[in-house]
């Protein structure tokens, strides 16, 4: 399939996934987001010959590139030699991922989704604290289960009429400083909002010393990709500890490579407790881990921890792909290139700021990109519908991105495969502008 630029033949949609969509009850409109035929590198080819480059690694998934050989090649040997139950190699990956999460030696949850293993976080930390409190982050996005929503800070709508939901859970405000809830400037805030958690949250409406754990994404993702300023996270680490709160990290987005760094928290220099992953682990087999040190484990009660069963643990698939996918993140450099290309990239979107006065703001880390979309650039009025439109001008051109946000407003993502180069960075941001024009023209 090799490619350099999207190619639109026909639509999107074109006649068969046109036939499709009115098969499901939908219409042409309801076509943002590519079904795959073919995907392979950071291309995804519909099954009307059209091919989108994928600026969102389908999710932030797919940080190898889809279809990666290695990572093929290792699901297709071990689907010859069984794809159900454990296996030693778990015991590896469990190594592999306890030095590369800082928690070595470690005991791991399997689960297949970022949304259960928040979820077990939440029962561990409860579980080894004995406390039932938990501090999770405005903005914060943790999934879709019962515990990821109500971890999550990030929209209403993902709360509505599913309460109650799991108690005790309380959210305080995170630092996303592009509009900050108390109207300060990072340089000179003095980290205003964890200020406010320990002067006024503890000593008004959570008790610290009932609190298990601080719930925390070191970027929040997708409240618009927020990078908390220098210091930020060490005070909120120095936080949990003078008051035996766990500190769990939530990197089910921001690891293998995703930032720059194995893990994002290595930018801070900062230890979670427990840390969790996902998404990128396996390249898209469903597998994710809940990392908590044996220590900490066995520092609990005498019984051993009845944590759960599941059909589904470490289940091979995921394990073969997990490996092949980090060695393939070690070998070809991908934290490396995330760091390289990911600069230039938001060089080219920066300068793109010059022409389109729709973009507010640039941020984020490595690949990991947002591109505020705003009325004013000012007064940082949000604009989701223009970020609508221009992510629907980009899909017509093949281009492939989502917007998402908090606090009211809405940021492009721009994730691609840590593959990318700056060649295909080119394009991509070149099919971007275009798109803009479009919308705001
Ligand atoms: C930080 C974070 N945690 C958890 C999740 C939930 O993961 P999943 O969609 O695999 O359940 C997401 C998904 O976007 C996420 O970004």
């Amino acid at each position: 399939m090799k490619h350099i630029g999207p190619k639109i033949v026909a639509g999107p949609p074109g006649p068969k996934v046109s036939e499709a969509l009115r098969g499901a009850g939908l219409s042409d409109a309801d076509y943002g987001s590519p079904l795959v035929k073919q995907a392979e590198s950071i291309y995804i080819e519909d099954p009307d010959g059209n091919v989108f480059i994928d600026l969102v690694s389908g999710r932030c998934v797919a940080n190898t590139g889809h279809s990666h050989p290695r990572v093929v090649k290792a699901i297709k040997d071990q689907l010859d030699r069984g794809f159900h139950w454990q296996n030693l190699e778990m015991y590896r990956l469990q190594d592999r991922l306890g030095e590369m999460t800082g928690l070595s030696p470690c005991q791991i949850f399997w689960s297949q989704s970022g949304s259960m293993v928040n979820d077990f976080a939440i029962k561990a930390a409860r579980r080894i604290t004995g406390r039932p409190g938990i501090i999770s982050f405005t903005g914060s996005y943790h999934g879709s289960s019962i515990g990821g929503i109500s971890l999550s800070g990030y929209d209403p709508s993902m709360k509505r009429h599913y309460g109650p939901l799991v108690p005790e859970i309380h959210h305080v405000p995170y630092a996303a400083c592009y509009r900050c809830p108390f109207k300060m400037e990072p340089n000179s805030c003095g980290l205003a909002c964890l200020d406010y958690l320990e002067d006024m949250v503890f000593k008004s409406y959570v008790t610290p010393d009932e609190t298990a754990a601080v719930f925390v994404e070191p970027i929040q993702g997708d409240a618009g990709w927020h990078v908390p300023p220098s210091e930020w996270h060490q005070r909120l680490r120095r936080i949990c500890d003078d008051h035996g709160m766990l500190l769990v990290v939530d990197e089910v987005q921001t690891a293998f490579g995703r930032t720059g760094k194995w893990t994002a928290m290595e930018h801070w220099g900062v230890q979670g407790d427990i840390v969790l992953l996902g998404k990128a682990m396996a390249s898209g087999v469903p597998i994710s881990a809940c990392v908590l040190p044996r220590s900490l484990l066995e520092s609990t009660d005498p019984e051993p921890i009845p944590i759960h069963a599941q059909s589904f643990s470490a289940t091979p698939l995921g394990v073969a792909a997990a490996h092949a996918t980090m060695d393939v993140i070690r070998d070809e450099k991908l934290c490396e290139n995330s760091e390289k290309t990911g600069a230039y990239m938001k060089k080219r979107l920066v300068d793109l700021m010059d022409t389109q006065s729709c973009i507010g703001d640039i941020r984020g880390l490595g690949l990991l990109l947002g591109v505020e979309i705003v009325k004013d650039r000012d007064a940082k009025t949000p604009a989701p519908e223009l970020a609508n439109t221009i992510c629907r001008e980009a899909f017509k051109r093949g281009l492939f991105i989502m917007n998402m946000g908090s606090y009211g407003g809405r940021a492009i993502r721009v994730a691609p495969p840590l593959i990318i180069t700056p060649e295909q960075v080119d394009v991509a941001v070149e099919v971007l502008d275009e798109s803009m024009k479009a919308a705001t023209g």
